[in-house]
């Protein structure tokens, strides 16, 4: 690939969804839009290129194609599990005190990818709360349209169900169809899963008390995650969480968080 036609691809996904691709990233542009080569019949990523431009909608042919694969999407159920230890033993007890005279509770799963994070909350809440009268919403976002399609249908491969979730929850909360596991009805009724890139204002998804949003900001300037974070915090009431990656940090980027004692990094209260 030409160096002017990475830089392209680099300033193109830049643009669209914020992801900043180092110097030392031509490999992997180049491995993960051979797909979208072969699909239009292709013969070089010039050729890519030049069907595109910078200005085009990232929503839409080509230009979606081109951001989806150079998205990772990594994810699983249950995925760093002290987190989860973390939502049963001190968030949800928490929230359970705090909100017992709405029993209302709204989290975000902001960059859901296919659905694993809500959905483990979900089932963590069945489990272990889900007392009468109470409802817990979770919306998942995220700009590949295609991993949305998959949290929204709920169904899992074999082999994504054997990473991280436990057997007796398997059991439980999923039906076998076909070679799949589908999630029934009562756990997915628990999430809705919507388009939004989180460099958008974020109009229309109202207020959470928990927003979780695990490792994405990774792949983000300073600046950005700065100004993403600032505009979380709008949504989050005085006793809100917001969860990050365990490798993340709002250290340097905002002042006003305090990071939850007991163990585990990257979880934070606005008191
Ligand atoms: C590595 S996955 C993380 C999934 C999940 N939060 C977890 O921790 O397991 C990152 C997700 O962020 C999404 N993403 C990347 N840039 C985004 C943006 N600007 N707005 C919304 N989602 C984005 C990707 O499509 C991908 O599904």
């Amino acid at each position: 690939m030409l160096p002017e036609t990475f830089n392209f691809f680099r300033e193109y996904v830049r643009r669209a969804a914020g992801i900043v691709l180092d110097q030392d990233k031509e490999y992997l542009v180049r491995t993960r839009l051979q797909d979208v080569l072969r699909d239009h019949k292709l013969g070089s990523l010039e050729e890519l290129r030049s069907r595109m431009d910078l200005a085009t909608t990232p929503r839409s042919g080509l230009g979606k194609e081109v951001v989806e694969s150079l998205t990772t999407n990594e994810t699983s159920f249950f995925r760093d599990l002290k987190v989860f230890q973390v939502f049963k033993e001190l968030i949800l007890p928490r929230l359970l005190e705090a909100r017992k005279t709405v029993r209302n509770l709204r989290f975000w799963s902001a960059a859901s990818s296919t659905g694993q994070e809500a959905y483990s909350l979900a089932m963590l809440w069945r489990e272990q709360f889900n007392p009468p009268g109470w409802n817990l919403r979770i919306v998942g976002t995220d700009l590949d349209e295609t991993v949305l399609a998959q949290a929204k249908s709920g169904e899992y491969t074999r082999l994504e169900v054997n990473r991280g979730l436990p057997a007796k929850y398997l059991v439980r909360y999923f039906d076998e169809v076909d070679q799949n596991w589908r999630l029934k009805q009562e756990v997915r009724n628990h999430a809705e899963f919507r388009w939004a890139n989180l460099h958008d204002p974020f109009s229309g998804l109202g207020k959470f008390d928990v927003i979780l949003c695990r490792n994405v900001l990774i792949y983000f300037d300073a600046e950005s995650k700065k100004k993403i974070l600032a505009r979380m915090l709008e949504l989050l009431p005085p006793d809100g969480f917001l969860v990050l990656g365990g490798s993340e940090t709002v250290f340097g980027l905002l002042d006003n968080l305090k990071p939850l004692t007991g163990g585990v990094a990257g979880i934070y209260t606005k008191q």
